[in-house]
Order: structure tokens, then sequence, then C-alpha cells
């Protein structure tokens, strides 16, 4: 018996495209002018609990309306968003997004091409970027990249290559065994903790990974760096790879990248750079010197979604020589055969680069952001992230009841409310400008004492933004004194 074929209204488009056409449209203006308005919004707001318990539901089992499920959207889950388009946003490092990039992410989704290989255009975009951040770095023609979620998973395939590239590639059908037992890596106290996390994953373990001290700027120490690759050479340990920070999570501070980059030559060392959101620096002619020794990385890991405003998410890793970076990934299968011709032409394959096959379009809205506002402008933004943190901190230096807590080196300032009980006081305090919507700081602890930490990103932050922020800390400092909530 033929069963029965199902009909055409099975299929997931539309029945009326008109009237999609036209829901389509109100979205789009709507969230035009969400990201227009910005601005009249609080910058960030608490969950209440109706709200929360709305995505407690249960499994949709028959079809919705989509003028009532963006209803839902407009109401439930737009108005509760993390904040970081806003320009009060300085919280940890998150960049702000644009209109141009949101834009582009709704082109990929409609082209929905999976970029984990084949022939077609998509492919050709994400190479042009790659060929662009080549140039960007002054990396050689053979270097290679790809596009990855963030930093800490570029962090984690740095390692794998520098892995591989010790202990060649039997290591990946072997394991790391007893050589890789005794590899050990380099980095500073004030490296990100990804990094500790990435030797964890690659199966070294995070005690092979040696954090060394920084000076009170937060610069590794390379002279005790050296000294720690004689110890440990001393003792049988194999020393394999050194990861530098161009800007520190916690305030900014960049490496002396030349002598890092010095070192791992001497040693014969993999030299990686965790640039998530400081490499881009290079675009400002003003920031590029603090970046010297960037361009003889081995590899470098960064964010376009941080300072390049592409919206989340498009992390990025470079590798100077491609082979060494394919040598790590690439895995012969036979239904990913390569041909010379037809739709699986075109290798290497981006899937030859890292874990993953299946990919989104990231490289879409990389292009249409480096494109629409071209690098010296992208570059100026930048460096106005910084003069704005140079602004914040000479508000705080001239202000008796706050105290800089860290030089100001690229566009982190921490800083704090003097109080008796202080780390409480700060940690409530910036609770509290959360809460109100007013600017959305956070916190971190330098020298065991606690921080705010206002991380100016957002390209649409300005002076007025600095402002209220410091307006902020003054009056619930003040309040919180005054109500006797902190001694
Ligand atoms: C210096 C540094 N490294 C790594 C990361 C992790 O990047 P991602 O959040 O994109 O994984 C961050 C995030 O802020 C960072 O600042």
């Amino acid at each position: 018996m033929t069963p029965a074929l199902p009909g055409p209204s099975e299929t997931l488009d539309p029945q009326d495209w008109n009237e999609l056409r036209a829901q389509g449209h109100r979205m789009l203006d709507d969230m035009i002018d969400y990201v227009a308005r910005i601005r009249e919004r609080p910058v960030w707001r608490p969950i209440p609990d109706e709200v929360r318990a709305r995505f407690r539901a249960e499994l949709p089992r028959a079809p919705s309306d989509l003028a009532d499920i963006y209803r839902e959207f407009s109401q439930f889950i737009a108005p509760y968003a993390t904040g970081n388009v806003h320009p009060g946003f300085m919280g940890w490092v998150h960049g702000g997004g644009t209109a141009v990039g949101m834009l582009a992410e709704m082109l990929a989704a409609g082209l929905n091409a999976n970029l984990g290989g084949r022939d077609h255009i998509p492919i050709e975009v994400e190479r042009q970027i790659v060929e662009w951040t080549r140039a960007m770095f002054g990396f050689p023609h053979e270097a290679s990249g790809i596009f990855v979620t963030g930093t800490s998973m570029a962090n984690l395939m740095a390692v794998l290559v520098a892995r591989t590239a010790a202990l060649g590639q039997l290591v990946r059908q072997h394991g790391v065994g007893r050589e890789g037992a005794l590899l050990t890596a380099y980095t500073s106290t004030a490296a990100h903790g990804c990094i500790s996390k990435a030797m964890d994953l690659a199966g070294f373990g995070s005690d092979a990974l040696r954090s060394m001290p920084t000076d009170s700027s937060h610069r590794v120490d390379v002279t005790e760096m050296r000294a720690q690759i004689a110890r440990d050479r001393e003792i049988g340990l194999k020393p394999f790879l050194v990861i530098g920070s161009a800007g520190t999570v916690d305030i900014g501070a960049i490496d002396d990248l030349k002598a890092l980059s010095a070192l791992c030559r001497e040693e014969n060392l993999w030299f990686h750079v965790d640039g998530a959101y400081g490499a881009l620096g290079v675009l400002s002619p003003a920031l590029a010197p603090l970046l010297a020794g960037l361009e003889s990385a081995d590899s470098i890991a960064l964010d376009f979604h941080k300072w390049a405003q592409v919206p989340y998410d498009a992390g990025f890793l470079i590798v100077r020589d491609g082979k060494q970076h394919r040598e790590a990934f690439s895995a012969p299968a036979a239904y990913l055969s390569r041909e010379t011709r037809g739709l699986a032409a075109g290798s290497p394959w981006p899937c030859d680069l890292g874990p993953d096959l299946s990919r989104g379009f990231r490289a879409l809205k990389t292009w249409f952001t480096l494109k629409a506002f071209g690098t010296e402008k992208l570059g100026a933004m930048i460096a106005r992230t910084c003069a704005l943190a140079g602004y914040l901190e000479a508000r705080i230096l001239a202000e008796p009841r706050l105290e800089l807590l860290a030089p100001v080196q690229l566009n982190i300032v921490c800083f704090r409310y003097r109080a008796a009980d202080a780390d409480r006081m700060n940690n409530d305090i910036v609770a509290d400008i959360q809460e109100s919507g007013i600017a959305a700081p956070s916190t971190t602890t330098l020298d065991g004492v606690l921080a705010i930490r206002a991380a100016i990103v957002n390209h649409r932050t300005d002076v007025s933004d600095v402002d209220a922020l410091v307006s902020a800390v003054l009056e619930f400092g003040a309040r919180r004194s005054s109500d006797g909530l902190a001694p």
C-alpha cells in the first residue's frame, strides 16, 4: 500500500507570504526603533518572577500565531535583555552591536548557509575576513583563520594547535601520553580564566599552566617567566607555550609582547596572544604602538564582538602557519570527501581548522561591519572609548569620596567608593546601580580589594554616561552610608 503523501501545507513555509512580510516589516521597524531609542530604556532591569515563570512553559505541541509569539517577545524578552546595546552598559567586556550588524544577521539567517565547508560564496566571505585580519596584524600569506564563538574557544584551539606542533600529529591518535604530561605553558596571573580552562580541556590539566607574577601595571614579569622556564627545564619539564595578554580582563594591561616574542624565539616556544578585545587596538594609530610584538605571535585569539561591535558572537583565531593549524584539526571522512569540481570543491574547508563541522555565517556581519564603517572609523571609535576611560579616571581623581584602584591603560577603570566596609559597600553599590537601570558596571577583585569596574567598550557610550555612573556611585554610596547600611 502506498502511504498517503503529506500535502504542501505540511511545509513550514507560511500559508500567506504577504501576511508574513507585513509581520516581518513590523519586527524590523521595532528593532530599528529599539536600537535608535535605546537611551529611553533602563540599561538593565531585574526580571519579575512572573516573567521568568513564563519561560518554564510546557513544550508547545500545537502551532501558535507568529503575531502572538512576537507580542510575547516584545513584552517579555526584549525588555529583559542583558543591556549591552545601551551606552550605560560598562560591565565585563561587552560590545554594543550595531544596526548594520543586526541587518546582516537577518540576511545571514535568510541564506541559512552552513560554513563547515563546500564551495559557496559565504566561505569566500569568511576567507576575505581571514585575509583582512591577516593584513591587520601583519601576518604572512600562509596564515589561516577561523570564526569561532569567542576568545575562550579560540584560546582553547590555540592550545591544541601548539600541542600538536610540540608533540607531532600522532598526539591526536595516542593522546598526550607521557611526553605530554611534561609539557608546561606560561602566562600571567592577570590572564583570563579561560586559559587555565583551555589547559584543562586540552588534557594537560590547569597545573601545567604557570601563572607568573605581574608588575604594578599588571604586565607579566618576563624576567621571572624566563627564570621559571629555566627551572622547569632543569627538572625535566618541557615548556611549549607562552600566552601573552593584549588587554587583561581586569584592568586592560598589555604585556610586553615584544619581550615575550623574543623569549619564545630564544626558547623555541609557541607564542600565543589572548587579544580578546585589545588586539583590535591595532586599528587605532594611537594604540597600535602599545601592541608592538603582536605581529610576531604564532597565533592570536580575538573577538570582533567586543571592540569591533559586531553582534554576538564573532570570536576569531588566526594562526601564523596555516599548515600547523590544519594539522591540529583536519580529519578525513568519506562523507566529507573533497573534489576538484562541484559543491564539494574548495578544500581546505573551515572544518579542517577547528572542532566544528556545522557553522553559521558569522563572517557576514563582520564583513558588513568592516565595510560599512571602515577600519579608520572603527579605530577612532576604539580610541574614543579609551579617552572616555581617561575622563572617568580624571573624575575619580578629582573626587575625594572615590579611589582609583588601578592605572588606566586602555578602556577599563577600576575604582571604589571610600567606606569602612568597602568591599561589601561597593558590591552593594554596583547591584544598586544595575537595578536602578542608570548604568551597568561590574566588579572585580584587585589585590584582595573589591573594585567597581567600568569597561567602556560600547561605541555609543558618551561623557554623559560616564557622568551618570559617577553620580550614581556617589548617590548610592551616600545613601547606604547615611542609612547605616554600611558601618
Ligand atoms: C582578555 C580576555 N580573554 C578572554 C575572554 C573570553 O572571551 P569570550 O567571552 O569571547 O569567550 C575575555 C572576555 O572578556 C577577555 O577579556
